[in-house]
C-alpha cells in the first residue's frame, strides 16, 4: 500500500515585511539580514489568524476532492490560535470535514515532516476490530509565528514569516508514495529554542519563575545543530532506502537560512539548483515552511510527477527528520 500527495495549498499572510521596514524599527540592515539568512521580506499576518491562513491553504489543497473522503486532518504548528479546540478541529469544523478523525501535531520547524510520517503510519495501519480505515488525509502546517517572535531581539525577530500550506494524501495498492521516513530528536540541554506558554495563578499555586512567553534563539547554538542534524537525517534516510543523493531529482529543505540549506548541498556533493529556496521572500514559516515550499517547486514546475524528493525539517524540540517520497 502506498501513500502519496493528490493535493497541495499555500497560503501567505497578506503584509509584505521587506528588511528595509524592519530598518525603520530595529538597528539592522538589508545587507547583514541577506549576507547571514537570505532573507530579503516576509509576510507578516495582521489581521489573519493561524486558522484563516490554514482553511485557506487546505481548500485550495481540496480543489476537486470530496471533502466528505478527508478521514484525518493534522495540523503541526506552534502557534495555534488557541489551546482548545486544536487547530485540526477548527479546521474540520470550519470546512465541514465530516467523517474525519482530528489532532495537532508540535514539533516545531520539523513539524511537517512529523505530521507526514504520523498520517501514513495511521494510514498503513490496521483497525481490526473496527474495520476504519484512512484513505485520505490532510496534513497541514500553519503558523503565525510573529506573534511569538521576540521584537526587540534582532538576532531573531527578523527570521520568521506567517503562512499555511497544506496537503492531501492518499493510499493506493500497488504505488509507491512516501517511500521511508528518518526522524530524530536531541535534547534541547541549554535552551537553544524556547518559548513558553502564560497561565494564570491559580489559588494553590507557589511562587513560579514564568518561562519567557516569546521565542528565545541561541542563533549560533541552533545553527550549529541545524548543520550537523540535516546532515544525519539526509544520510540516514538514504541509507534506509538504499539511495545515495544524486537518486534524488529535488529536495526541498526547511528554509531557516540559506547558509544551512548551502551547506546541505555542498555536504552531499547536490547542485544548489536540486533544492527548493523561497526564504528570500517567506522567511521562515516553522511547521509552514516545507509545504509551502513543496507548492513553489510543484507550481514552478521544479519537480514532476514520478520524481523522488526529499523533504527536510529541524527545529525546536530540538527536532529533524527527512522524507523521501515519489510525486503523483
Ligand atoms: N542586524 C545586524 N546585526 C545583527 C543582527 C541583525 N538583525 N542580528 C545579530 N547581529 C549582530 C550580532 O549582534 C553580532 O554582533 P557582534 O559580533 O558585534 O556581537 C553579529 O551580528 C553576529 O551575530 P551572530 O548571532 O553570531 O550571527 P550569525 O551569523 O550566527 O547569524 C542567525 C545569526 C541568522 C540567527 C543564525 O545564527 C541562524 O540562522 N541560526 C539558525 C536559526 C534557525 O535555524 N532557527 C530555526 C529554528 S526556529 C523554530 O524551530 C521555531
Amino acid at each position: 500500500m502506498g501513500v502519496g500527495i493528490i493535493g497541495i495549498g499555500k497560503k501567505t499572510a497578506d503584509n509584505v515585511i521587506t528588511n528595509e521596514d524592519l530598518c525603520k524599527i530595529m538597528d539592522t540592515s538589508n545587507e547583514w539580514i541577506v549576507e547571514r539568512t537570505g532573507i530579503t521580506e516576509r509576510r507578516i499576518a495582521t489581521t489573519q489568524k493561524s486558522l484563516d491562513l490554514a482553511v485557506e491553504a487546505t481548500k485550495e489543497a481540496l480543489e476537486g476532492i470530496d471533502y466528505d473522503s478527508i478521514d484525518l486532518v493534522i495540523v503541526a504548528t506552534i502557534t495555534p490560535d488557541m489551546l482548545v479546540p486544536s487547530m485540526a478541529s477548527l479546521v474540520k469544523m470550519h470546512l465541514g470535514l465530516k467523517n474525519a478523525i482530528v489532532f495537532d501535531l508540535n514539533s516545531a520547524c520539523s513539524g511537517f515532516v512529523y505530521t507526514l510520517w504520523t498520517a501514513e503510519s495511521l494510514m498503513n495501519a490496521s483497525f481490526e476490530k473496527t474495520g476504519r480505515k484512512i484513505n485520505r488525509a490532510l496534513v497541514i502546517g500553519s503558523e503565525r509565528i510573529s506573534r511569538m517572535a521576540d521584537w526587540t531581539d534582532r538576532g531573531s525577530c527578523i527570521l520568521f514569516g506567517d503562512g499555511a500550506g497544506a496537503v492531501v494524501l492518499e493510499r493506493r495498492e500497488g504505488e509507491t508514495g512516501i517511500i521511508t521516513t528518518f526522524l530524530k530528536n536531541y535534547d534541547d540541554v541549554n535552551q537553544a529554542l524556547w518559548c513558553g506558554i502564560e497561565y494564570e495563578p491559580n489559588p494553590f499555586s507557589g511562587d513560579e519563575v514564568s518561562p519567557p512567553r516569546t521565542l528565545q534563539m541561541s542563533g549560533i547554538q541552533v545553527f550549529k545543530f541545524a548543520v550537523t542534524a540535516v546532515n544525519e537525517v539526509m544520510e540516514q534516510v538514504l541509507e534506509y532506502a538504499g539511495m545515495d543523493a544524486d537518486d534524488v531529482d529535488f529536495y526541498v529543505p526547511h528554509q531557516a537560512n540559506l547558509r544551512i540549506i548551502k551547506s546541505a548541498a555542498a555536504r552531499f556533493g547536490q547542485s544548489l539548483d536540486k533544492f527548493q529556496i523561497n526564504i528570500n521572500t517567506t522567511g521562515n514559516v516553522s511547521a509552514a515552511s516545507i509545504p509551502m515550499a513543496l507548492y513553489d517547486a510543484v507550481k514552478a514546475g521544479k519537480i514532476k510527477e514520478g520524481d523522488t524528493i526529499m523533504v527536510v525539517g529541524f527545529g525546536g524540540g530540538l527536532s529533524a527528520g527527512a522524507t523521501l517520497l515519489k510525486m503523483w
